[in-house]
Formats: structure tokens, sequence, C-alpha cells
């Protein structure tokens, strides 16, 4: 599959590819989870720093949601330690938006005073280009607005931590391109640690400053990309990358 889209960050936004001097967003040690007898997460170290963008592929159940949810505090591990920011959010694959709240409603849901206004959620719902759908009902969005409206949900709580568990996994693929080009956009203007979990090589190079691989219930690779943006899909090193991240993923590529 070919995207063949661009990453359009102003030159003055982009930022370097070198996260190491910015403090610590998250820092899991030694974390393992057992299911059945069976270690999904086995002894995992991992750091993300501020404001560095993160994607972590790997094969279907090898552990990447049961990671995820520890980060956001959904699930506990079994033994070692995950040290996260308590502003944190969690964007699913599906929107799991409530039915019975109109759209700008589900975007400050939980919150209390000002940062439960309408104002807010129509601040948020402008980034996400959704300000139209504001008092519609969930069920009248189609796909990519609803999960539009999630990710206005998570914006609106500021998080210094966002985790994404393949966000547009459900969507077409023409929607599929511009929410990449949104999470892209908003990441650089709101600067949270990102880790997205994703099945997609391509938007993983697309989108992230660095990429990881989860194998045996550990990070198996760990890669920096240095393309300079705004990047687009194909190019000697685009393609290098790309075929060493499907080898790791146990689809080798041909010569
Ligand atoms: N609550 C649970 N109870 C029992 N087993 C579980 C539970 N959650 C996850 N598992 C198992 O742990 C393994 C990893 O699951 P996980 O959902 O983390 O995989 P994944 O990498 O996110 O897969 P996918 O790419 O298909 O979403 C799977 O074998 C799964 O069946
Ligand atoms: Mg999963």
């Amino acid at each position: 599959m070919s995207t063949a889209f661009a990453i359009d960050f102003e030159a003055e936004d982009f930022v370097e590819a070198d996260f190491s001097h910015h403090p610590v967003a998250v820092h899991a040690a030694e974390v393992t989870r057992h299911f059945s007898g069976q270690a999904v997460l086995d002894s995992l170290d991992l750091t993300i720093h501020s404001g560095e963008f993160v994607a972590l592929l790997g094969a279907s159940g090898s552990g990447k949601t049961t990671l995820l949810r520890i980060l956001a505090g959904l699930d506990a591990p079994d033994e070692g330690e995950a040290w996260v920011p308590e502003a944190r959010t969690v964007v699913f694959q599906e929107p799991r938006l409530v039915q019975s709240k109109k759209v700008w409603k589900n975007v400050v849901i939980g919150r209390s005073g000002k940062a439960a206004s309408r104002e807010r959620a129509e601040a948020a719902l402008a980034e996400v280009g959704l300000s139209h759908r504001a008092d519609a009902w969930p069920a009248t969005l189609s796909g990519g607005e609803a999960q539009r409206a999630a990710l206005a949900r998570a914006l609106v709580r500021e998080p210094k931590l966002l985790l994404l568990d393949e966000p547009f996994a459900a969507l077409d693929a023409l929607t599929r391109l511009k929410m990449q080009q949104l999470i892209g956009e908003l990441c650089q203007a709101h600067g949270p640690a990102t880790l997205l979990v994703t099945h997609d090589v391509e938007e993983a190079i697309l989108l992230a400053d660095r990429i990881l691989v989860l194998k045996e219930g550990r990070i198996a690779f760990d890669r920096r990309v240095q393309l300079p943006h705004p990047r687009r899909a194909g190019g000697a090193d685009f393609d290098a990358l790309r075929d060493t991240l499907l080898t790791e993923l146990g689809v080798p590529q041909a010569e």
C-alpha cells in the first residue's frame, strides 16, 4: 500500500529528532504482564521524552494494547513499574462517544467548571475541523467525524501524554490520510509525548520521531527517524527504513 502525501509542517515548526535533552514523559522499568500464565510483556523497558512522537509496531497479539493500557492506567503490571504524567489520555480505534450527549458535551465530558464550558469544547472542535457538528448527536457523525470528536475530547484535556491505539484503523483510506495529517499537526502544535500504536509501517515513518517494534514482550527495535519534514512516502531513505521495519515484523523484503 502506498500513501503518497506529505505531512506539511512549517519549516520553523520542525523539531529536531533528538529529544534526549527533553524531560522524561514516560518511564517503564521491567514491566511484566501475564495472561493465562503467558508473559505478554516481559521485563519491558521504555523511556519517552516530552514532545516526542513514538510509533509502536508489532504483530497482532504482541502486547501493544496491553502496554498502552498500562501506560493509560487502565491496567497494572504484574511486575515492574511505569511512570507516566497525570495528564494523559487515550484515543482508541473506535471513538467511544456517549450517544445520549451532543458532540460538544462529549468533548468536555468528565470536566467541571470552566473546563466543561461550551467555549472550551468549541475551541477543540475548531482544531479538528468539526465546529459545524458541535450540536450534532454522535450517531449522525461519519466515522472520520466521530474520530475527530474523540481527538477533540483528548486535546481538551491538554495531555502531556497522548496514547493512540490504532486510531485510524477503522477509517477509509482518504479519511485516514487526512487524520494522519491532522494528528501530525496537532502533536506539533500541542507538543505532548505521543505513543501511536499502528500496523501501518508507512504511517509510522511519516509521523514518528522514533519507531519501536514490540516482540516477545520487549522493545526489540528502537530507531530514530531522521527524515526531515515535510515527509513523503517513497525515496531511498524512506524505502530502506520501511524494508527494515517490515523485516523486523517478519515480512522479509525481496532484494
Ligand atoms: N484481559 C485479558 N485477558 C486475557 N488475555 C489477554 C487480555 N488482554 C490481552 N490478552 C492477551 O494478550 C495478548 C496481547 O494482546 P494485545 O491486545 O496487547 O495485543 P496487540 O499487540 O494489541 O494486538 P493487535 O495488534 O491485534 O491489537 C493476546 O494474546 C491477548 O489475547
Ligand atoms: Mg491492540
